[in-house]
């Protein structure tokens, strides 16, 4: 299959040095032009490339603002900026604008090459991975505080080191910090960009926008401010949900206590909701309104799991009380352990890391079990669960 390269430079200059010197690639077609972003639409529409090679020495707003509005036109069209401003900040605003990636500059033969490669990854991706369809459970609080971040980022972490490939997606659009809980680094990409992107997405723009907190577990954040949000729609959602359920085999929904209908949207389309509570009465009463509003939406009993933490038998509302009042079985239990859960929080490691024999880990260890079953002591060495949980 032929494919279709568009090169635009700034000047003429540019242009020709790189033109005599570029050799013929097989199965691709490449043309040349100048004049900078303020090309690019009439190149898309001209030509109608696989994949632009924009050269920018420095990008500037002015330039980004073109290039948006080109990019909305055309989103099917890759483009690849190249400059010599390949910082952080400049990513983030080209992938605002649309931009797939900032190759570092000036552009030559190698720009070329991986501009080509980049446009066979998007549909070697797109195809790949079509017949995997990963789990997809959202996490909600029935009560702020209740403990949904904190299970979602440790069970995603325990289900990773069975070696599953686990996102979390942080649908805490105001403020939302799963990612704090499990590393102290920072996402300069959200899921807003994301879906502000969403009709050019593919497997090679959601890796290339989560956090990689392992190999193997990785994060859509928040956005840092809660701005543009009005981009996170029920269909931007249902095509990053989609699409991460091909590439994922967990997919774990951090949700806020919101139900706009890009939160609806997440909801339907979730397997299973396990809303989280506690033996307080407020906890208790949010919890029958949530369930109210579930059962609103249609929701199946099967599709809503109760889940007791921080819980203690000597409190004034027992287990069998919550049950009793909900209508609801206890799906899962997780223990109160307050210092060592507000370590692990605080320090942003994973609980079963920090303190493997807490009881709180050792409820998470079994509920990740339960989730994906692993083979303990298989082949005769012990496996990460029998190390974790010291043999047991
Ligand atoms: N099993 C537990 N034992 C003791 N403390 C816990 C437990 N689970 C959570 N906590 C504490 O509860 C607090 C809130 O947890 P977390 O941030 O996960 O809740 P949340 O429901 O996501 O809150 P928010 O509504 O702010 O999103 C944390 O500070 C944590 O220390
Ligand atoms: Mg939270």
């Amino acid at each position: 299959m032929s494919h279709k390269v568009a090169l635009i430079f700034e000047t003429n200059e540019e242009r020709d040095q790189l033109v005599g010197k570029l050799k013929p690639m097989s199965g691709v077609s490449i043309s040349a032009h100048v004049g900078g972003a303020r090309s690019l639409q009439g190149v898309m529409v001209k030509e109608k490339p696989d994949v632009v090679l924009l050269a920018l020495l420095r990008p500037d707003d002015a330039a980004f603002e073109v290039i948006e509005a080109a990019t909305l036109r055309h989103p099917s069209v890759l483009v690849l900026l190249v400059s010599e401003d390949t910082g952080l900040t400049t990513l983030k605003r080209a992938m605002r604008a649309g931009v797939r990636d900032v190759l570092p500059g000036p552009l030559n033969a190698a720009s070329v090459q991986a501009g080509v490669d980049y446009v066979k990854d998007s549909e070697s991706i797109t195809s790949r991975f079509v017949d995997n369809e990963g789990t997809l459970y959202a996490f909600m609080s029935a009560k702020g505080g209740c403990g949904a971040t904190f299970l979602v980022t440790n069970l995603a972490y325990l289900l990773a080191k069975a070696s599953k490939r686990v996102l979390i997606v942080d649908l805490n659009l105001y403020f939302g910090d799963a990612a704090s809980y499990l590393t102290s680094r920072k996402s300069e990409v959200s899921v807003v960009d994301v879906a502000r992107q969403s009709r050019r997405l593919d497997g090679s723009l959601l890796e290339a926008s989560v956090l990689k907190v392992r190999d193997n577990l990785h994060v859509l954040c928040a956005p840092e401010l809660p701005y543009k949000l009005e981009e996170v729609t029920p269909e931007t959602v249902a095509a990053i949900l989609a699409l991460a359920r091909t590439e994922y085999d967990f997919v774990l929904l951090d949700m806020a206590r919101t139900m706009d209908p890009a939160a609806v949207k997440a909801l339907d389309l979730a397997e299973r909701i396990y809303l989280v509570t506690g033996q307080t009465l407020p906890a208790l009463q949010d919890t029958l309104r949530m369930i109210a509003v579930f059962e609103g939406l249609g929701y199946g009993r099967e599709k809503i799991m109760l889940v007791l933490n921080r819980y203690t038998k000597s409190s004034q509302i027992p287990l069998g009380e919550v049950e009793r009042t909900t209508g609801y079985k206890v799906a899962r239990v997780l223990p109160a352990s307050d210092d060592a859960v507000l370590a692990s929080i605080n320090q942003g490691i994973p609980l079963a890391k920090l303190a493997a024999r807490d009881p709180v880990a050792r409820a998470l260890n079994e509920w990740a079990q339960a989730l994906a079953p692993v083979a303990v002591n298989a082949g005769g060495k012990p496996s990460w669960f029998s190390t974790l949980t010291g043999g047991m």
